[in-house]
């Protein structure tokens, strides 16, 4: 679904209204390529996001450029520059070759990945721009994904933050020290809609919901590719998996996809297209299959939405293998016909299979394909290397790539993203009568327990870094006294012993309070890393169970990529904070926040489930013939209960914790929502679509702090729309802004809804606004909030 990123201010607070417009095939005139952004937000604490446009791949002063290179290009040549190769670990399935140097000096590769020595690359490097013929420079890519080496929260956690500018920051940071070491293409940000928790790659994108995961789509390009892609701190970005890949069935990773267009246009698509609208340099097509067709064959969401409705004017590569793996998902007999589907479909670059060295050259010369289509695809490439620069500065300073990494000011991110990527779920009143966080300072002893708290790391494909740089329970004993910290490890994170629990459970018995560290360990969650449990791994419930039962006051601190399934914690624990996985800063930033030098302020970008039947679980899910309403479901209806709703006999239906949700260590009070207008017209806000600055309608509310201390709170709005041609989601987010309240204060926080706000993907298959009965929430999450109602009239 294609949308326009708006941000701008709404009253003097801190504040990033971030707004969404849906542009493409709205009716008549009001269809539009591409998408735009209009900045000017200043975000949370001042950092707004940067003044780029799109830049780069879009910029046409290239093309004159491009052009005179391909004119000099032979037909291998050309097949040389959409051919890529892995040079280094990780490795994986696939038929790449391992001869680079020798093709490298024959023109015959484009693009080398996990490459990370920068004498390596250099080495490499030279071979193109001095041997080969046409001194073609290669692009080196890598997943970075959430840091290079200084390792920044988990994309998850960076998502709980609900701040594009830190988003910004952190992949501008990791954009820096990624190009001192010659990396000037990650395949990153993963945009995917992740609906279930069960799918490990979950982890690495911002969520369920389209609005916020275009919005941090935005963030990532931005700061990956800076104002200037051929900034030497500048790398290519690259939106993936296109498209469908967090659908997974059954959350298995690589599994096939149903998803209609209505759901694609409205859900899948989205932060894609935000991608593309600000200039994104690549895009990676998927693994799965999308509808029965496997997304690197699919000419319908490359070609037809990609380029033709979007006009991306950037680089296709495929996934690792992807196109081998054609003869695999049994749409072509052999690797011949594979190389045809995908070439055709419009995947410019083949990663790893060597299908295209092997097979593009006939294509032409039988006329399967024809020239003109591969000098397109070649444009692509050639378009990305020039708009970095690569053909002025194609080395590494190898003098200066250690020191681009560790920067005290990356550190200070790392701690920063960190603090506020935590989500506080639960903080019941500790043995004082007050809730248990934050935690007092003095006189108390601390048993620190469980197999995290030293180094929760996860790297992502990144090449290792240091580690944290100061564990959790050192932070803490600097902080406490290092005679009041106790460490103990209970079980490790998928095994266990009962002399270890047993030694846990007498630590606790001989301190004050319990901090409990449990969870995941990285490769639980990731690429691979699917799960058909939710709950804690190993026998780490059984140690949680032992602890608790001691009647020590007990903080869990949750370490994973996904929500975790522990339903008897959150009934029995009384404060837990999902703290993903934090990277880098993760001591210092756990140490101050448990003592409440900073609050907990992220919120949920995912629905928490109770269990693991609940998935795939999101809030704006359609509504139901036959909804539940509001009954709590837990058991089989009893006599004179209606059965025949959409339910569980054995479960509710609600989540653990819904999206948008996160205390913090103050309280807040909404008022009444209040709307501007009670009535719109269709016919106004189609004429509006897509790209009017002008608010079709103002909704506000009071929020207050009620508690003793400041807080930072991200206020949400929704909306739901009845009565249209499509069925409606029974809520879907439009905005957010991020204020900060002193104990007693209360301030007026108001959103402007323009047209695209109500545009729907209708029954006859375009954008449009409807008549509808409307109803509007300005909520701390997406289950609560009063509701404002108003009506769409034709
Ligand atoms: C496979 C993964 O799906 C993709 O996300 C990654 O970028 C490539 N491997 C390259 O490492």
């Amino acid at each position: 679904m294609p949308f326009v990123i708006r941000n701008r201010i709404s009253d003097d607070s801190m504040t990033c209204g971030t707004r969404l417009r849906p542009t493409g095939r709205v009716p008549g005139a009001f269809f539009l390529l591409g998408i735009w952004v209009v900045l000017g937000a200043r975000c949370l604490f001042g950092q707004g996001p940067s003044q780029s446009k799109p830049f780069g791949v879009a910029d046409t002063n290239l093309d004159a450029r491009v052009e005179s290179i391909l004119g000099r290009m032979t037909l291998e040549e050309k097949v040389g520059q959409l051919v890529q190769y892995s040079a280094g670990q990780p490795t994986g399935p696939g038929t790449g070759r391992t001869d680079y140097k020798d093709m490298i000096a024959h023109g015959q590769i484009g693009s080398l990945f996990n490459v990370v020595d920068p004498m390596q690359i250099n080495e490499y490097q030279k071979i193109a721009v001095e041997k080969s013929r046409l001194q073609i420079p290669i692009v080196f890519g890598l997943d970075v994904v959430h840091g290079f080496r200084t390792e920044f929260p988990v994309n998850l956690g960076l998502a709980s933050t609900w701040d594009p500018a830190i988003v910004e920051r952190v992949s501008r940071a990791a954009a820096m020290e990624a190009s001192a070491d010659g990396i000037r293409w990650t395949f990153a940000p993963m945009v995917d809609i992740a609906r279930d928790a069960r799918w490990g790659r979950m982890a690495e994108g911002a969520g369920e919901d389209p609005y916020l995961g275009a919005v941090m789509a935005v963030a990532y390009v931005r700061g990956y590719q800076g104002s200037h892609l051929d900034d030497p701190g500048s790398i290519a970005a690259c939106a993936k998996h296109y498209v469908g890949y967090g659908a997974a069935e059954g959350g298995r990773d690589y599994n096939s996809t149903e998803i209609s267009e209505h759901t694609l246009r409205e859900f899948y698509l989205p932060p894609f297209h935000a991608a593309v609208g600000v200039g994104v340099a690549s895009i990676m097509g998927a693994f799965n299959s999308l509808n029965a067709t496997p997304s690197t064959a699919n000419a319908f969401t490359l070609k037809h939405i990609l380029r033709e409705e979007w006009g991306f004017r950037g680089l296709v590569v495929s996934d690792w293998d992807a196109v081998g793996e054609l003869v695999a998902h049994g749409v072509a007999a052999d690797g011949e016909a594979s190389a045809r589907k995908a070439f055709l479909a419009g995947v410019d670059m083949d990663m790893v299979s060597s299908l295209y060295h092997d097979y593009l050259p006939q294509f032409v010369t039988s006329g399967v394909a024809t020239q003109g289509e591969v000098d397109e695809a070649v444009r692509h490439v050639l378009r990305v290397k020039l708009a970095l620069g690569l053909f002025e500065h194609p080395y590494v300073d190898e003098s200066k790539v250690n020191r681009a990494f560790f920067q005290p000011a990356s550190l200070d991110l790392a701690q920063t993203a960190a603090e506020r990527s935590f989500v506080l779920l639960r903080n019941a009143n500790g043995p004082g009568g007050a809730p248990l966080l934050p935690l007092a300072r003095t006189g108390r002893t601390i048993a620190v327990i469980g197999p995290l708290a030293d180094d929760p790391s996860y790297r992502n494909g990144a090449p290792e870094g240091t580690g944290p740089r100061t564990s959790f329970p050192a932070e803490l004993a600097k902080r406490i006294g290092q005679s009041h910290v106790l460490r103990f490890k209970g079980s490790g994170i998928a095994d266990g012993s009962d002399q270890d629990i047993a030694a846990a459970v007498a630590g606790a018995n001989r301190s004050d309070l319990v901090i409990l560290t449990l969870g995941e360990s990285a490769n639980m969650s990731g690429e691979a890393a699917s799960r058909a449990h939710l709950g804690l791994p190993g026998r780490q419930q059984e140690l949680l169970e032992a602890i608790v039962k001691t009647d020590k006051p007990v903080v869990l601190l949750l370490f994973s990529g996904r929500p975790l399934t522990v339903p008897w914690a959150f009934e029995h624990v009384p404060a837990v904070l999902a703290a993903w996985f934090p990277g880098e800063e993760a001591g210092p930033a756990l140490a101050r926040t448990l003592l409440g030098e900073v609050s907990p302020m992220g919120k949920l970008v995912v629905s928490w489930p109770r269990s693991v039947g609940q998935e795939p679980l999101y809030y704006n899910a359609l509504n139901t013939g036959r909804p539940p309403g509001n009954t709590i479901l837990t058991r089989p209806p009893v006599d004179g209960e209606e059965k025949y709703l959409s339910r569980y006999i054995d479960e509710q239906n609600s989540p653990q914790f819904p999206f948008g949700y996160g205390l913090t260590y103050t309280s807040f009070s909404y008022s009444k929502t209040t709307i501007a207008k009670s009535q719109l017209h269709a016919v106004e806000l189609n004429k509006n679509l897509p790209d009017t600055a002008d608010a079709a309608q103002t909704v506000e509310a009071d929020v207050s702090n009620t508690g003793s201390r400041s807080g930072d709170e991200i206020v949400q709005i929704y909306i739901a729309l009845r009565g249209t041609t499509t069925a409606q989601p029974v809520r879907a987010l439009k905005g957010f802004q991020h204020i900060f309240l002193a104990p007693g204060e209360t301030k007026r926080v108001k959103f402007d809804l323009t047209a695209d706000a109500f545009a729907i993907w209708n029954a006859r298959n375009e954008f449009a606004v409807e008549p509808a009965k409307v109803s509007v929430w300005i909520a701390p999450d997406s289950a609560h909030g009063s509701e404002a109602q108003m009506e769409i009239l034709p």
